[in-house]
């Protein structure tokens, strides 16, 4: 049966930028998150339609929203690869395509390449009278953000070391490029007593608005290229894949794709309470043996992908 609880006050709600969560929402979000069975069906998304519109590749993203999406009695309608399946491909701009397939669902779940599509989609629905909530599945890259990776990611956190203030974390890899890194910096920002290494190449570090956000709130902020330097201090080491599909110069990912590679040597140098994560999909930035120590926490991660975005469903578009 389902369980009866008051509206909630994302009901309705885009998701648009990390920065915008707050710590009462994100403990709801968790609180949730941790009360839905697993592995059970519920109905609170029925007369539900969810629209899932992706004009960028994604697995678990995707995968875990369709999942979430059953699991929660509703039903979707669905394009994995919208440049080409949908009327983009004849020209139609993102705002009308958006302002189109509103009326045909309750929420648009949207990965574009671009930086701002989903505030954008959001923009143009609102300015319309239109109340579809969007919700930002992964967009764009340098300026980009990925809020709901962000919620699984310090859901994972609180559930692997069971805080998320005073924690100490590495982010390494292609920080420039990555929205992930972005989105997961603001969540850290909210809680106190939070330090974060920016280890990459020069070329892909961290970018300044980030920094600046994390001074303003008070976190303890260095950039460095060298992982072995801080990998024993760390709660977390959180790397990511260098984003081929974000360099206009193949020459320079030739150059830069292979400057960090986690192996088991430098992870046995972690605390033994460490976690290492990455947001998914890994390429040879670490080794596969990895994968069999128990600081290696990234598939449990993807894993609670879908009870955040059951959680997040809920709250927004549950009765
Ligand atoms: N982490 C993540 O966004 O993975 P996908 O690109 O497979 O969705």
């Amino acid at each position: 049966m389902l369980e009866k609880v008051a509206p909630h006050r994302l009901r309705g709600q885009s998701i648009i930028w990390s920065q915008d969560f707050d710590c009462g929402l994100l403990k709801d979000i968790f609180d949730r998150a941790d009360k839905l069975p697993r592995g059970r069906r519920n109905s609170a998304l029925r007369n539900k339609r969810v629209i899932l519109l992706f004009y960028e590749v994604s697995t678990r993203t995707r995968f875990s929203f369709e999942a979430a999406v059953d699991d929660l009695g509703g039903t979707r309608l669905d394009t994995e690869n919208a440049s080409i399946l949908s009327s983009v491909a004849k020209g139609e701009t993102l705002e009308d395509s958006i302002r189109v397939i509103a009326s045909y669902g309750d929420a648009i779940i949207l990965r574009h390449q671009e930086d701002t599509a989903a505030m954008r989609a959001r923009d143009i629905l609102q300015s319309n009278n239109i109340w579809v909530p969007v919700i930002n599945a992964g967009c764009g890259g340098v300026g980009g953000q990925h809020p709901t990776q962000s919620l699984l990611d310090l859901y994972t956190i609180k559930k692997e070391i069971s805080r998320t203030e005073g924690l100490t974390v590495a982010m390494v890899g292609d920080l420039k490029h990555g929205r992930t890194v972005r989105s997961l910096a603001y969540l850290l920002g909210k809680f106190p007593g939070n330090q974060i290494h920016f280890i990459a190449p020069w070329e892909l570090m961290i970018g300044n608005d980030i920094i600046a956000y994390l001074k303003r709130h008070k976190v303890d902020v260095t950039l460095g290229t060298d992982l072995g330097k801080v990998v024993e201090s760390v709660d977390i080491v959180y790397m990511t894949r260098v984003q081929k599909e974000r360099f206009s110069d193949p020459a320079a990912y030739e150059r830069l794709k292979g400057s960090y590679r986690l192996t088991v040597s430098l992870a046995e140098r972690m605390r033994p309470e460490a976690r290492i994560m990455h947001p998914l999909p890994k390429v040879d930035e670490i080794d596969p043996a990895v994968d069999l120590l128990p600081q290696a926490a990234y598939f449990r991660q993807a894993d609670n992908g879908l009870q955040i975005r059951k959680a997040l469903l809920e709250m927004i578009l549950g009765e």
